[in-house]
């Protein structure tokens, strides 16, 4: 095997460790573990090791110059009503014409939530204990009725979960989807590499791989033929979600139609910080550019900066939902403008040198990973508009306590007991809005505010809100 060009590669490159125990593995093991080494590009790994492992190599983040970004604001926060109205027509105009289609980021880990299984198979409504892909599903069905045009949509999964996720599908019936309509498409790995450069072993037969983090949709919509796809089909824009928030408007005509007008190549929504210490990024400005600057690399001191009317300076906070424009994501795949790797130093299970495994107690080593937001300052003309959080925003990140199954259920219910309010039915909540009662709306009922509007004034005899109500 000494001779295989792909080992040699690997050793002239200082990688030779990959292949330490290759002449013990069986034959099936050692195709395995070439196969995987084929898929790094030691160029790549180099090129990273030199900028963001090396000694000394700090890959700082430039603050010169910085500026919060501006944002268009909400009506009722003194944005323009009547702008607000057009984008909104706009949007569902092109709803109307098939151009948008959904894009959900579910390729990541998922380590603080714990949950064994493709975190989209994570039950989380308060009655029907639905998963998120069931949420999403219903709700992107339900547009594509509204707006007479079924949605195309991309899922994106990683090599530890595709099998799962598809099956999971397989086994909803598709949640009554189109399967012709719903694409599984694999992000791409990057290798661990140790605090030296050294390539890590998770077996004798394998390399320590992970996800190339959620910037690696835009290079895996490129690779799958997803963007082929999309022109094929008179799809041009893509709305952007993560598949740990079920509050998201999947699809939303407002957004769909800033992004349109202002002719954006990418766009975001932001909610204003609930305080100066919050973790989520930040827009910004900076030469002409929208940025993200995440909280561990804004100082404190702009974190907690305020205005003359004492509101957070810096306050637009990223959540992760994003509309782009299909050509944009190939530009920015084919890599004439790549987005960086970020450095994170984790524990990464591995061997050692005789082969032994190693669980490590602390960070041994590197991953590398892309976000998605990097993209921002490469798009022109991109526009980042406000939302409401009780409207878009909720994510089940971790066990317990912020973010969590428990947090989520509560803003589902506090969702739905608003809509049912701002339609004349009384529903007991507390100060926070958090019903006394457990209900749940079905997407196909009302997936926001305008489809429930209308759905609950259609019905001739609305029913008593009781415990474990589900209107669908
Ligand atoms: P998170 O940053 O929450 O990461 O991902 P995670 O891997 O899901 O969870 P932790 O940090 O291990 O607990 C935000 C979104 O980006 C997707 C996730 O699936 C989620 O929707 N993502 C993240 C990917 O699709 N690929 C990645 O490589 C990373």
């Amino acid at each position: 095997m000494a001779q295989d060009p792909l080992i040699e590669k690997f050793r002239r490159a200082g990688q030779a460790q990959v292949f330490a125990f290759v002449d013990a593995l069986p034959g099936e093991a050692r195709q395995g573990l070439i196969a995987e080494a084929a898929e790094i590009d030691l160029a790549e790994v180099d090129r990273l090791n030199r900028t963001l492992v090396a000694a000394g190599a700090t890959a700082g983040v430039n603050l010169e110059g910085l500026a919060p970004a501006p944002y268009e604001k909400r009506p009722e926060h003194g944005g323009d009503a009547g702008a607000w109205a057009r984008a909104k027509a706009a949007g569902e105009a092109a709803l109307r014409a098939g151009r948008v289609a959904a894009f959900t980021v579910a390729g990541g880990q998922g380590t603080r939530l714990g949950y064994d299984g493709p975190k989209g198979t994570f039950r989380v409504t308060p009655v029907r204990q639905k998963s998120l892909f069931q949420v999403f599903a219903e709700k992107i069905r339900a547009a594509g009725v509204r707006y007479g045009r079924p949605l195309h949509w991309f899922i994106m999964t990683s090599h530890a979960n595709h099998g799962a996720t598809e099956a999971f599908f397989d086994a909803n019936g598709f949640f009554g989807l189109d399967r012709a309509r719903v694409h599984f498409i694999r992000q791409g790995r990057m290798p661990a590499v140790d605090f030296s450069g050294k390539i890590l072993l998770e077996t004798k037969g394998s390399i320590a791989l992970s996800p190339d983090g959620h910037g690696g949709s835009l290079r895996a919509l490129e690779r799958s033929g997803a963007l082929d796809l999309m022109r094929r089909e008179g799809v041009d824009t893509l709305s952007y979600f993560q598949v740990d928030n079920p509050l998201v408007r999947c699809v939303d005509p407002a957004f769909i139609g800033w992004h349109l007008l202002r002719g954006a190549e990418m766009s975001a929504k932001m909610v204003p910080k609930a305080y100066a210490e919050e973790r989520v990024g930040h827009f910004c400005t900076q030469a002409g550019r929208t940025v993200v600057i995440e909280y561990s690399d804004l100082p404190m001191a702009m974190q907690r900066a305020t205005d003359g009317s004492g509101r957070l300076r810096y306050l637009a906070g990223s959540i992760a939902i994003h509309v782009l424009d299909r050509e944009f994501v190939r530009r920015m795949a084919r890599g004439e403008q790549a987005l960086p790797f970020h450095r994170a130093d984790k524990r990464i299970p591995t061997i050692d040198a005789a082969g032994a495994s190693v669980k490590p107690e602390k960070a041994n080593g590197v991953k590398f990973e892309m976000f998605v937001f990097d993209a921002m300052p490469f798009a022109e003309n991109p526009v980042v508009i406000e939302t409401l959080r009780a409207d878009d925003f909720s994510p089940v990140k971790n066990a317990d306590g912020v973010d969590s199954p428990k947090t989520c259920r509560d803003d589902q219910l506090r969702q739905f007991a608003r809509w049912l309010r701002a339609n004349g039915a009384m529903v007991a909540a507390d100060a926070t809005g958090l019903p006394h009662l457990a209900l749940e709306i079905a997407p196909s009922f009302g997936y926001d505010e305008d489809s429930f509007a209308e759905a609950w004034q259609q019905l001739a005899a609305k029913p008593s809100l009781t415990d474990g109500l589900y209107l669908s």
